[in-house]
């Protein structure tokens, strides 16, 4: 069934779960996040990001993931992740997609505020939900990225969800895309002060590569939408390497390698992302 984000994220941050929001761009990924998703019966989120549309354009990639989605037996959400210019946000809900984030995070505040805020009401008057990004969660393999640098304001974040009207916001509060270098440290503090000073729920990007005590931790604090790319995108590849190494020689042979290791990193996650089977797992108490 195809929902929108509002859908999903309010009855989470209500029942303090996550759901995972898994980025595609094939339909081999798309197939595994949708299966992992029915195996758990949990809702999940279809992305796909502005960066990674020369791997899948949006078109093409809404030809499936749309479908897919409206046919699933769980509830599934079609997000533009990281839309970085108007026109590709409103692509994206012409296209049908159900949410949008619309990224101005690395432009000055009020810019942020003013453009966000224009899109916002475009995709409220879609039907789609829309997150925004305020603070700046940059890229693992960047040598000069500095998390602290831009970590999320609370108050400023107030103010942003108030003036923009986003249904989530994603905040930085040291992650980072990509694979990680150095195991990164969170401020859980800060996730729960924000948790406490703004309505709406809040999203986690650069979840792969993250401990599992730090996804615990993260969402008891106040995550309730967690990102995720690398992992399954990295997954997909070493089944291929793997099916190579077995003497596997054609595409088709390929094809359920990938949607298996998908399939089985995405359903990882989102067990990890129900906080009572993580307590379960780790033997805390709820
Ligand atoms: P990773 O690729 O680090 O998992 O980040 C995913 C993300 O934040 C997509 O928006
Ligand atoms: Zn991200």
């Amino acid at each position: 069934m195809l929902v929108n984000l509002n859908d999903v994220l309010i009855p989470a941050k209500k029942g303090k779960y996550g759901v995972g929001l898994f980025n595609s761009v094939n339909l081999e990924m798309a197939r595994g996040i949708i299966e992992a998703a029915e195996e758990e019966n949990s809702p999940v989120i279809f992305g796909t990001a502005e960066v990674l549309l020369p791997y899948g354009p949006l078109e093409e990639l809404s030809y499936f993931l749309i479908p897919m989605a409206k046919k699933a037996a769980v509830p599934v959400v079609v997000h533009l992740d990281h839309g970085l210019r108007k026109e590709t946000c409103l692509r994206a809900l012409e296209l049908g997609f159900s949410s949008i984030m619309y990224d101005c995070s690395t432009e000055g505040y009020e810019d942020n505020v003013r453009k966000v805020k224009e899109m916002a009401d475009i995709a409220h008057s879609c039907g789609a939900t829309i997150e925004g990004e305020l603070g700046h969660v940059g890229n693992a393999d960047d040598e000069s990225n500095d998390p602290t640098q831009f970590y999320t304001d609370p108050e400023m974040a107030r103010d942003f969800v108030d003036r923009t009207g986003v249904d989530a916001l994603a905040i930085a509060v040291g992650t980072s895309h990509g694979a990680y270098k150095l195991p990164p440290k969170l401020d859980f503090e800060r996730i729960e002060t924000i948790a406490n000073t703004i309505s709406v729920p809040l999203v986690l990007h650069g979840g792969s590569g993250l401990a599992d005590s730090d996804f615990r931790m993260a969402i008891q604090k106040g995550i309730s939408k967690v990102n995720i790319f690398t992992d399954i995108n990295m997954a997909a590849a070493s089944a291929q390497k793997e099916a190579l190494e077995a003497g596997k020689t054609g595409l088709t042979d390929l094809i359920p390698y990938t949607v298996e290791a998908v399939k089985k990193e995405t359903m990882k996650k989102i067990k990890l992302f129900r906080q009572e089977r993580f307590s379960t797992a780790l033997g805390v108490e709820e």
